[in-house]
């Protein structure tokens, strides 16, 4: 590990209503687990862009969270999945249209996707193998299954307890457990990623926050961030961005309640928000009923808390 740079980690399982008590021992052993997989990367010295999509993939193949398998059903009952990722710095030639050169700032995002397995890969192969930011729906499924990427029939991500939750929460609130992990590595690299069925009982068609590189889902040079919670609210104040531009001037646990409270005074509605600045300092907060996080650093391990 380069002690220059002592990597941190943090993941959250999304945050809204308080889920079933007797879920949540699972919960946290998926987290764990989430979290546990990141931290195999960042302390062998792999990317923080590695160690957010093994937390996000990790999660999206858990039915416990409204991600991939398991996701939330929009209001026609099926599932639609939105997922972006950022990271910087970044070498990538194919983010540029013209070609002319190298950005250090990667980015990319599927929306509207409904045989994806893992929509934060697909978010992936937009920033690697595209010169573009987000693709949406049959395209993006198109590119995923050119990359090598698993293909389903959407029925097959759905399951009893997304179906069950659709008929108790359709249009009332938040689901509970859009996914998302943000991270530093031991080179300087910080990554964000987020991954999401949306709001159960979403209008078909809709796309919310965590398709949205700068609302739902950011990075620069300075912190990474990603939301969770009611994505219209997190898009019209562009939540993750706000965040990290705090970060300049107050700790990452202050600009974390600051952007939530500039959200809950300027769109209303509940979020969560986990951040991560350059210096591997960590934040969080939340006003929801309820938000699980999982934090790693070389100081104090892995962590889970239920907020
Ligand atoms: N934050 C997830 C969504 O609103 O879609």
């Amino acid at each position: 590990m380069n002690r220059a740079i002592a990597p941190a980690l943090i993941i959250h399982g999304g945050a809204g209503v308080r889920g079933p008590a007797e879920e949540r021992p699972a919960r946290q052993r998926a987290m764990l687990e989430a979290a546990d997989r990141a931290r195999s990367v960042l302390v062998s010295g792999g990317s923080a862009l590695d160690a957010v999509c093994a937390a996000t993939v990790t999660m999206e193949d858990s039915p416990l969270f409204n991600a991939g398998y398991g996701s939330a059903l929009n209001s026609d009952g099926e599932v639609e999945m939105d997922a972006s990722l950022m990271v910087l710095p970044f070498a990538c030639d194919s983010n540029r249209l013209d070609g002319a050169g190298a950005t250090t700032i990667g980015a990319g995002a599927v929306a509207g996707v409904r045989r994806i397995r893992n929509p934060i890969l697909a978010a992936r192969a937009v920033m690697t193998e595209t010169p573009h930011v987000l693709i949406i729906g049959a395209a993006a499924e198109r590119l995923a299954s050119r990359c090598g990427l698993a293909l389903c029939r959407p029925e097959e991500l759905i399951t009893d307890r997304a179906r069950a939750r659709w008929k108790t929460y359709m249009g009332r609130t938040p689901e509970h457990g859009t996914v998302g992990a943000v991270a530093l590595d031991t080179n300087g690299q910080l990554a964000a990623a987020t991954s999401t069925g949306g709001i159960t009982g979403k209008m078909a068609g809709r796309v919310g926050d965590s398709a949205i590189v700068g609302a739902g889902t950011y990075a620069d040079r300075i912190g990474a961030a990603s939301a969770t919670g009611f994505g219209e609210a997190i898009m019209k104040t562009t939540l993750c961005r706000e965040v990290v531009r705090m970060l300049s001037r107050t700790a990452p646990s202050r600009a974390a309640a600051m952007g939530i409270k500039m959200l809950e005074v300027m769109a209303g509605g509940e979020a969560g928000i986990i951040v991560v600045d350059r210096r591997g300092r960590i934040g969080y907060a939340h006003n929801a009923q309820a938000m699980d996080i999982a934090t790693f650093t070389p100081a104090e391990g892995l962590r889970h808390y239920h907020l």
